[in-house]
């Protein structure tokens, strides 16, 4: 099954999908994460696009294409994967559109004030984990539960950035919503809830049916 994650800045994107592709045996693919990787170790893309992740702005659509044209070919999505943060406009959409199926998309719903909120509290890791000072800490304090990392504030949580992103989150990538609507395999779930109940909502209108659930993820 080929999803897409939908939602706003620090609505919970990265933290369910990694949910939903851990569980279910699927590839997580975050351009977010991706970009990231090469910003941290300086490759030539990473020196090339940190000036747009930085202040928040959308990298230019030729690199993010190729990005993830080369990483839906590889082994791993063959079993089915997890978007995270593409398409984000209309010219992402008509690649994809040539390249993959969707199945099923959701939207996580959340209101710019909780997302701003969320951001001003979020730690990140280098293995794409997501954690929250207060809503999801960190069994150790400041290193990740999973790989031991150290977890850091991602560059682009300042409030100058968070405003440009949430502003191209509304301008560009929520008119991408109506061509998943039509075709009925929409599905928004609100991300106002706690971390374990958006879950829920979306192993149920995915018609999923996990195990393991969010276990990995907590801290007790
Ligand atoms: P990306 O990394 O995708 O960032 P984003 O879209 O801004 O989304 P976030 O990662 O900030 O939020 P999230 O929804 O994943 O929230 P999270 O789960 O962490 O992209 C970064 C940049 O890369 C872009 O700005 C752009 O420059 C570039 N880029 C990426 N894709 C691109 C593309 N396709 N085209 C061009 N450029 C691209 O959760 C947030 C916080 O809230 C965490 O602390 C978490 O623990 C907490 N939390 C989560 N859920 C809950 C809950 N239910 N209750 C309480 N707390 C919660
Ligand atoms: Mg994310």
């Amino acid at each position: 099954m080929n999803i897409i994650i939908f939602g706003p800045q620090g609505s919970g994107k990265g933290t369910q999908a990694e949910l939903i592709a851990r569980n279910h045996g699927l590839a997580y693919i975050s351009t977010g994460d991706i970009f990231r990787y090469h910003i941290k170790n300086k490759t030539d893309l990473g020196q090339e696009i940190e000036k747009y992740v930085t202040v928040g702005q959308l990298v230019p659509d030729e690199l993010t294409n190729e990005i993830v044209k080369d990483r839906i070919r590889q082994p791993d999505c063959v079993v089915g994967f997890v978007l995270d943060g593409y398409p984000r406009n209309k010219l992402q959409l008509e690649l994809l559109n040539t390249i993959a199926e969707i199945n099923q998309v959701i939207v996580i719903k959340l209101s710019d004030e909780e997302a701003i909120k969320r951001l001003s509290g979020r730690l990140a890791c280098k293995c794409g984990l997501s954690y929250h000072l207060i809503f999801n800490p960190p069994k150790k304090e400041g290193i990740c539960n999973h790989c031991g990392e150290k977890l850091f504030r991602r560059d682009d949580d300042n409030p100058q950035a968070v405003e440009k992103r949430l502003a191209i989150y509304h301008q560009e990538t929520e008119p991408l919503f109506d061509f998943f609507k039509q075709k009925r395999i929409l599905h928004e779930v609100d991300g106002h809830l706690a971390i374990e109940a958006v879950y829920q909502q979306i192993e149920t209108v995915l018609g999923l049916n996990s195990k393991n659930e969010t276990g990995l993820h907590q801290n007790s």
